[in-house]
């Protein structure tokens, strides 16, 4: 058993990261800013999108968007049930309903026939999740959201780094990025939309941010004009510089962070290759993409252990792991009040009862990965 605990996940915080959020403190400047304005440039740098806006979270991210294309009640969402539950809360919060759709048992990811088959004249947006940092079958899902004109925005949560057919995903149509603690490149908290957009980039600007036409800061004002007035009331979801600063520093070893990561998951899948008990997911055929390995997926399938016993022996052996995620329609609102049930989507039950995400991040050592792997040799053998 190991000396010290391995925490399922750590964040990679160097000391130029630190140096750039002092230099913000130190700057008398601390709310968006400079730095949100820096983050925003080098994140289209990065992925080749036309536009971004920093937002205080992804999950805020969702809820202007779903503001910003007019989507409320008699109107329906496409995303899948295994997803972190803020998108579905915020659809049902706009007063819509979120339709799931299911996912390949193999992959974990929504494909073009399973979200085609939950299209309804009601359809108004689908939000495909790029899962562990894999991307979905983008232009499978775009050649069916073009034929019923239906907007995709991607959630891009997991996937800064993740590239299918040679670009950057999200480069096609809007997506929502998040550097919640865990992520790949973290601000604490925060997120980022990216958009081609040019309309939709001005209404999420203005939504974020109260509904006045400008920003906290305006460059040519050096600050915020005072004269800026309401054109439609908004929100309050703009990122501080002191987290922007974190981000952009972070956003600067992306490369690095995310080959650190792969490196790792490369070990994970040579030791699992002759485990039985449990089973990596697989990678989708098909296309080209690269992995931002956001997390290392695991299905417990063994018949002598449950998932959550196998977590808690882990946890026993000082090994940290996290569930990523429990299926949304079956969680006792949507069971109660919007109808769910058990079997209404097989595939993403039977994940959502096996998953187990074990240790990755950049700190690491491939001797951790070995660890990790013999424990679980140790716990499935003594089941
Ligand atoms: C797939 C997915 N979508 C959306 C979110 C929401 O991101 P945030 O925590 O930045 O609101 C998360 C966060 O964990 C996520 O994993």
């Amino acid at each position: 058993m190991r000396s010290e605990f391995l925490p399922f996940t750590r964040p990679d915080v160097t000391d130029g990261d630190i140096a750039e959020v002092i230099g913000v403190l130190k700057s008398g400047w601390l709310t968006n800013g400079p730095k949100n304005a820096a983050f925003e440039e080098k994140m289209c740098e990065y992925t080749g999108c036309k536009n971004a806006v920093a937002l205080s979270s992804a999950t805020a991210g969702i809820h202007i968007l779903l503001t910003a294309l007019g989507i409320g009640p008699g109107d329906e969402v496409i995303t899948p049930s295994l997803t972190w539950v803020s998108t579905a809360n915020m659809i049902v919060l706009a007063g819509a309903k979120p339709v799931f759709a299911e996912i390949d048992r193999d992959t974990m990811l929504v494909t073009p026939e399973s979200v085609e088959a939950c299209i309804t004249e009601r359809t108004k947006l689908i939000v495909p999740v790029h899962y562990t940092g894999v991307p979905v079958d983008l232009d499978g899902i775009r050649a069916v959201a073009d034929k019923h004109r239906i907007p995709v925005v991607e959630d891009a949560a997991h996937a800064l780094g993740t590239f299918y057919k040679g670009r950057h995903i999200g480069t096609g149509n809007t997506a929502l990025y998040s550097f919640h603690a865990i992520k790949n490149i973290t601000c604490g908290e925060g997120g980022m939309l990216t958009t081609n957009d040019d309309s939709l980039l001005a209404k999420i600007k203005m939504l974020k941010f109260h509904g006045l036409g400008v920003d906290a800061f305006d460059r040519q004002n050096k600050g915020r004009s005072p004269q800026a007035e309401v054109f439609e009331p908004g929100y309050k979801c703009n990122l501080t510089d002191i987290c922007a600063a974190l981000g952009f520093s972070q956003l600067l070893r992306i490369n690095q962070i995310n080959a650190r990561r792969t490196a790792l998951a490369r070990r994970y899948r040579e030791l699992f290759a002759d485990i039985e008990g449990v089973e990596p997911l697989h990678d989708p055929a098909g296309y080209d993409f690269t992995h931002s390995w956001h997390l290392f997926v695991i299905r417990v399938t063994s018949d002598k252990i449950s998932r959550d016993a196998f977590m808690t022996r882990l946890k026993e052996l000082n090994i940290g792991t996290g569930m990523h995620f429990r299926a949304i329609h079956l969680q006792k609102y949507y069971r109660e009040k919007m109808g769910f049930k058990p079997g209404d989507l097989p595939a993403t039950e039977w994940n959502s009862d096996r998953i187990c995400s074990l240790p990755l991040f950049p700190a690491m050592t491939t001797a951790d990965v070995e660890a990790v792997v013999t424990a679980i040799k140790h716990v499935l053998a003594h089941a």
